[in-house]
């Protein structure tokens, strides 16, 4: 468990401390070094990760942070979940916080400032930016589930000279009807539309930890015939592990972990014939050891969310120290 006296920011509301991050990292950026992590830098198609940790989704929806998270030795960032038009996020409760387990509970529901003021933003920004960036895109509230591709059709026509790669997030547990679109009846057409009549980019499928090895697998299989570059494993999950949280919204953080490395077991078994396809994993990955244990589990990259909300901006900072040491032989598979 984490000391609240040497993380002040865990005495406040978590929404409070959710809504003055932005703030905080700008300041951070002004005031400390900047640093230039790396260690298990990769290359994947034409991009070079100088270190293989990033910003999950969701953390700078609105690409606010940007350069802030570059500061801060991030190996490439993620931004979104964008959606079309703004929305507000769901009304009620949308976050908490379980300090004793390393988890957090949300039902955001894609609060979103809309793509044209990401465009606007990252236009701004990309001169500067020297890691690779994600744009994670979903559909509005609003869209009927039928219609969810053209939402995703337009953030791409908007955004694809921006974007290094796409990340289709239909994993969210928190936009009603989202996760249908995994139904082997409807994921076919939709990821063959994004894939086959879309400007040419990456696209990357980001997995529920809510699907059964049977689902997981029809999925990577028609992800797969569909071209899909990679795959992130995992969203948040609707499992509830731990006691007493409600039962609609997605968890996050520890007890998310052992979901988030199954998953990781059996899409590497089958993604073994199809090594260009890229890996990365999510959930639950709190510390130096657990970033160890996913790379050495044959994840190429690596997001963490909770981590940053327990351990703070210095997260990259913290483990670097531990893996720009000199690796005992056997301890990594180096990439
Ligand atoms: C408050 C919160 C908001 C999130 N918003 C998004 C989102 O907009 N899009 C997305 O793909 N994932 C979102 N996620 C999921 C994270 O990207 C990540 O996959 C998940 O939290 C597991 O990683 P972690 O255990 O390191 O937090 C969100 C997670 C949290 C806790």
């Amino acid at each position: 468990m984490v000391s609240k006296l040497t993380k002040p920011w865990l005495f406040l509301p978590p929404l409070w401390a959710h809504a003055l991050s932005p703030l905080a990292l700008r300041i951070l950026h002004h005031i400390t070094p900047p640093q230039n992590i790396s260690w298990h830098a990769l290359k994947w198609k034409n991009l070079f990760f100088p270190n293989p940790l990033g910003i999950s989704g969701g953390i700078d929806k609105n690409a606010i942070n940007v350069l802030d998270w570059q500061h801060l030795g991030a190996g490439f960032i993620e931004v979104g979940t964008v959606t079309p038009k703004p929305q507000p996020p769901n009304p009620g409760p949308i976050l908490l916080r379980d300090t004793q387990h390393m988890a957090l509970w949300n039902r955001m529901g894609f609060p979103s400032k809309g793509l044209f003021f990401v465009k606007k933003k990252l236009q701004r920004i990309k001169p500067q930016l020297k890691i690779p960036l994600f744009i994670n895109i979903g559909k509005n509230r609003t869209t009927p589930i039928e219609e969810a591709h053209q939402d995703y059709h337009l953030c791409i026509k908007e955004l694809h000279a921006l974007a290094d790669a796409f990340v289709i997030n239909i994993s969210s547990p928190n936009t009603p009807g989202l996760r249908t679109l995994f139904h082997p009846d409807r994921l076919p057409n939709f990821l063959n539309s994004i894939c086959h009549t879309q400007p040419s980019s990456s696209f990357l499928l980001k997995l529920s930890p809510d699907l059964s090895q049977k689902e997981l697998l029809t999925t990577l299989e028609i992800a797969v015939e569909a071209k899909i570059d990679g795959f992130i494993f995992s969203n948040t999950t609707l499992s509830r592990p731990l006691e007493g949280l409600p039962q609609e919204g997605g968890l996050s953080g520890k007890p998310l972990a052992p979901l988030s490395k199954q998953q990781l077991l059996w899409a590497k078994t089958f993604l073994k014939s199809f090594p260009e396809k890229l890996i990365i994993s999510s959930g639950g990955i709190l510390s130096a050891e657990d970033i160890q244990e996913r790379l050495s589990m044959g994840a190429h990259l690596l997001q963490v969310y909770t981590a940053l909300v327990f351990h703070g901006p210095f997260f990259f900072r913290k483990v670097s120290q531990v893996f720009s040491q000199p690796l005992k032989k056997g301890e990594i598979n180096a990439h």
